[in-house]
């Protein structure tokens, strides 16, 4: 062993490589031992210095020692000759380390990729740029389904793939060269096929769905209206055949399309093959069937639909009703909803938001006599609530504002097809009856009679 120090130090690159290599080793094992022991909740920051940067250390302190015997080979040949008596077993030691080492790098590496695929990796790390998505994404359906599981899926070659892109994105970080907004759809992404599919499983889709939501008017008592629907969503029923929305994307049947612009929003050609094979091409007014205009040609899926599956962002009144519903905002507050709309629709600096919003409703309420205590109250709550609407749709730093992210789940969606424009060849347009995707119960009603049918509420 003696010996083989004496070759390292034939040179100071192989020193300093030796050096390196030992240093960032133990620093991996005692970093690695004290996270596992106490550091579950370790920050990314952290995690990118134990996984990434010190397992790096560890390959470049080894590569600088052959390195360094390869540029100072004089010095070696000379520490050879004088070790010539009794020649060390260099080939048996290097054997060894190199197992150790082996070993030391498929850890730290499998470590390093494992952390890689973390959603406090994948959210956080680059801050500015992903924490509109991360926001979005912890209050979604998905907020427990890894970012890799949709965004890689399995298998090695999208894995490669994906690390690709990666490091094509933290260059880009790197130089502050990324788009703002980060532009969807996401056209490189993996085929939801692959990625959904691992949970959800078009042949159990069946059946409808039953959605009722609250709205409330603009007027000054905020008044409660109900919608009731029920929505299609169907599948494969148990005669095998499809129907209802996810018709779509039920085996047997493809359908196709052109994208007239980049972010899929205009739809001039459609294309459906049953499973029969039996075709049928819509087109909008001036296309011709048998010449697809030019653009993205795409195969329907999850995501023509779905295309914000686990980060939405919302809309303004959608999200002032739920938190209405919610008793966050108070009905008590006259002209609540108006004005707090209103207030959405400013530019806040973030920190300043709820103060402004506060403020938006007593100036407004100021002019028809004093603000009580109590009013006082509620306006603070309210403003709070409508602010973190705001804080976690807006951000003008990544050029994300209402309605940036298209929705494509629902009527913005299915009318780029279903607006009785598209006709085939016999003029038959893609059906666009109300009745297709749903059955109203009731459309903005107060108190629907329906709801205390079903027994949704006390009669
Ligand atoms: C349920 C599946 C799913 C999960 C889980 C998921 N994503 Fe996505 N993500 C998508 C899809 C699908 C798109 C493409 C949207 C489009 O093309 O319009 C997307 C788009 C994005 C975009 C582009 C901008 C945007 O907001 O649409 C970013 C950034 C992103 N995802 C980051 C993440 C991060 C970070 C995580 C984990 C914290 C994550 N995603 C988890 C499915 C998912
Ligand atoms: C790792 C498993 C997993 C993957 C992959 C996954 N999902 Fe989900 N999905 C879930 C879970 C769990 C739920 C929540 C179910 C519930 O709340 O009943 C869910 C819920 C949903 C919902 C209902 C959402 C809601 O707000 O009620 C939709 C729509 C959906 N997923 C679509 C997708 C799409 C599209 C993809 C592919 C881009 C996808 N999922 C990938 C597990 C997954
Ligand atoms: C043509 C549009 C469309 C396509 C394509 C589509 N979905 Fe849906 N899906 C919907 C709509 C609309 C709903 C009902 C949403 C609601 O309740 O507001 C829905 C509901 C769901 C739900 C909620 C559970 C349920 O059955 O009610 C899941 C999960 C889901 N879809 C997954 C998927 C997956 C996975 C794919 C791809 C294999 C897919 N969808 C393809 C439109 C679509
Ligand atoms: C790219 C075009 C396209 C988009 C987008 C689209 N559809 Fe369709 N849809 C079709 C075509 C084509 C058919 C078959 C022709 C027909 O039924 O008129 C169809 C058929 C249907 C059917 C009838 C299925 C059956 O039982 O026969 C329903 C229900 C439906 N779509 C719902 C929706 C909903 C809901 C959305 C939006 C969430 C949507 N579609 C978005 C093209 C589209
Ligand atoms: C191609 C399918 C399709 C057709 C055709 C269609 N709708 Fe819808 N509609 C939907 C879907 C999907 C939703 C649920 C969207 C969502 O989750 O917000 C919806 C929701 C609604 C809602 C409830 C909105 C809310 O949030 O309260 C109303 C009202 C409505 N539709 C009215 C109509 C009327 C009126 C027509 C006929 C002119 C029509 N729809 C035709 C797919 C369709």
């Amino acid at each position: 062993m003696r010996r083989f120090l004496l070759l390292l130090r034939s040179n100071w690159l192989s020193w300093a490589g030796a050096l390196l290599t030992t240093l960032s080793f133990m620093a991996f094992v005692t970093s690695w031992v004290y996270l596992s022991l106490y550091g579950a909740e370790h920050g990314p920051y952290v995690g990118l210095l134990v996984f990434v940067a010190l397992p790096g250390l560890f390959v470049a302190g080894l590569a600088m020692m052959p390195f360094g015997w390869l540029v100072f080979r004089k010095h070696l040949r000379a520490r050879m000759a004088a070790l010539q008596e009794r020649p060390i077993r260099l080939f048996r030691l290097l054997a060894v380390l190199t197992l150790v080492n082996l070993s030391v790098v498929g850890t730290g590496g499998y470590q390093a990729l494992h952390f890689m695929d973390s959603q406090q990796f994948c959210g956080t790390l680059c801050h500015q740029v992903m924490s509109p998505t991360y926001e979005a994404y912890q209050g979604s359906a998905h907020a427990k389904v890894a970012c890799v599981d949709c965004h890689i899926g399995p298998g090695a070659s999208w894995f490669v793939k994906s690390k690709l892109s990666g490091l094509r994105q933290v260059l880009a970080v790197t130089f502050d060269t990324f788009q703002r907004p980060i532009p969807t759809p996401v056209h490189d992404l993996r085929p939801a096929r692959d990625t959904c599919e691992q949970c959800h499983w078009p042949d159990k889709f069946s059946g409808d769905r039953l959605v009722v939501r609250t709205h409330f008017d603009d007027d000054e008592a905020a008044t409660q209206k109900t919608t009731a629907l029920v929505l299609k969503t169907g599948g494969k029923r148990p005669d095998g055949k499809a129907t209802g929305i996810h018709w779509h994307v039920h085996p047997g049947n493809r359908v196709t399309y052109v994208a007239g612009d980049k972010q899929r929003t205009k739809i001039p050609w459609v294309e459906f093959v049953d499973e029969s094979g039996k075709r049928r091409v819509f087109t909008v007014d001036g296309v011709d069937e048998k010449n697809p205009p030019a653009g993205e040609l795409r195969t329907m899926d999850c995501l023509d639909c779905h295309n914000q599956p686990s980060h939405q962002f919302q809309d303004p009144g959608t999200a002032l009703d739920e938190a209405i519903a919610a008793g966050l905002v108070s009905r008590k507050l006259p002209f609540v909803r108006k004005l707090g709309l209103e207030a959405l629709k400013m530019v806040w600096p973030r920190e300043a938001a709820a103060a402004g919003i506060a403020k938006h409703y007593t100036d407004f309420y100021a002019k028809s006599g004093p603000v009580t205590a109590e009013q006082q109250e509620l306006i603070a709550k309210a403003s709070e609530a409508i602010a973190a609407i705001w804080r976690r749709n807006i951000h003008p730093d990544m050029g994300i504002t209402w309605g940036t992210y298209p929705q494509f789940q629902g009527h913005g969606g299915c009318f780029r097809c279903h607006d009785g424009e598209h006709m085939d060849a016999d003029g038959e347009p893609i059906s666009n009856d109300c009745t297709t995707c749903h059955t109203m119960l009731a459309d903005r009603v107060q108190d629907p009679e329906i709801l205390k049918q079903l027994g949704l509420v006390d009669r």
